[in-house]
């Protein structure tokens, strides 16, 4: 399958202090990619790096080569910007606690292409939200469109970020989520497995690349291992922990 982003002898430093070193790895169309690897050691700034996000005062050197942007290293704002578009990226921290009145209809329209440029309606917005996070058993929405995210509890952030981020780019090459179970409960984090095996079976070309210390996701295909000496993928199967039992030969729960 061919290459959607190659990373190599990508190294990240602060002052004096290296963050990560010798990161070589690929991720290609089909891939689903865990990036293991311990507290602290350098995974979520392997990903801001390729997002090129808080670079500021960061000696970022190596080359990461998207396939039709080249080195983004080198972008440009406005080609970056563009190149952004086309990931469906999710960080490890949420940001709403100072959005105030911004509801998650804002949110939803404005993370993604899917609005061309007009805002959702509520219903539009609710309509997708029942799409893609089951109800309660009580038959409520986990939240709903007027929903203001600055209230929410770290689990429905996270429910919000996911959610936001990858529905609302279908033209999305690439996932990249960093520890999307963060907060969530035994029900939602099932939710978001199946959520995210849904948007691989339906774009079977995304590539994901995925930090998580969970082993719950049965649709991993590799591993890549992160330490302080550098990146190297992992031979022997990713297993999954089948916390919610087994899934279906698709990998859904
Ligand atoms: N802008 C920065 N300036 C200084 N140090 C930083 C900066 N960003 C990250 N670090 C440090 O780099 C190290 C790696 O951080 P990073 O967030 O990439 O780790 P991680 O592997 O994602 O850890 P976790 O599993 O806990 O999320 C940490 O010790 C962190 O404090
Ligand atoms: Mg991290």
């Amino acid at each position: 399958m061919e290459k959607i982003l190659s990373i190599k002898d990508l190294s990240v430093a602060v002052k004096t202090r290296t963050l990560v070193k010798n990161i070589s790895f690929d991720i290609g169309e089909g891939d689903v990619v865990l990036l293991s690897g311990q507290n602290g050691v350098g995974k979520s700034s392997i990903l801001k790096s390729i997002m090129r996000l808080e670079t500021d005062g960061k000696r970022i050197d190596g080359t990461i080569t998207e396939r039709s942007f080249g080195d983004i290293l080198l972008l440009g704002n406005e080609e970056l910007q563009r190149y952004r578009a086309k990931i469906a990226y999710v960080q490890q921290k949420d940001e709403y606690a100072e959005m105030g009145s911004i509801q998650v209809r804002d949110i939803i329209s404005e993370s993604g292409e899917i609005h061309s440029g007009r805002s959702l309606s509520y219903s539009e917005v609710n309509n997708l939200i029942d799409e893609w996070i089951p109800r309660r058993s009580d038959n409520s929405r986990v939240f709903d469109a007027k929903a203001k995210p600055a209230r929410f509890s770290g689990g429905e952030q996270r429910l919000l970020s996911v959610l936001s981020a990858i529905t609302t780019r279908p033209q999305a090459e690439l996932m990249i989520i960093d520890e999307p179970l963060n907060n969530l409960d035994f029900v939602n984090a099932r939710n978001i497995s199946n959520l995210i095996n849904r948007v691989i079976r339906e774009n079977p070309k995304i590539g994901l690349l995925m930090i998580s210390h969970c082993r719950i996701f049965p649709f991993i295909n590799r591993e890549i291992n992160i330490t302080a000496n550098g990146a190297s993928e992992l031979l022997e199967p990713y297993v999954c922990h089948s916390c919610f039992g087994e899934p279906d030969e698709s990998g859904f729960y």
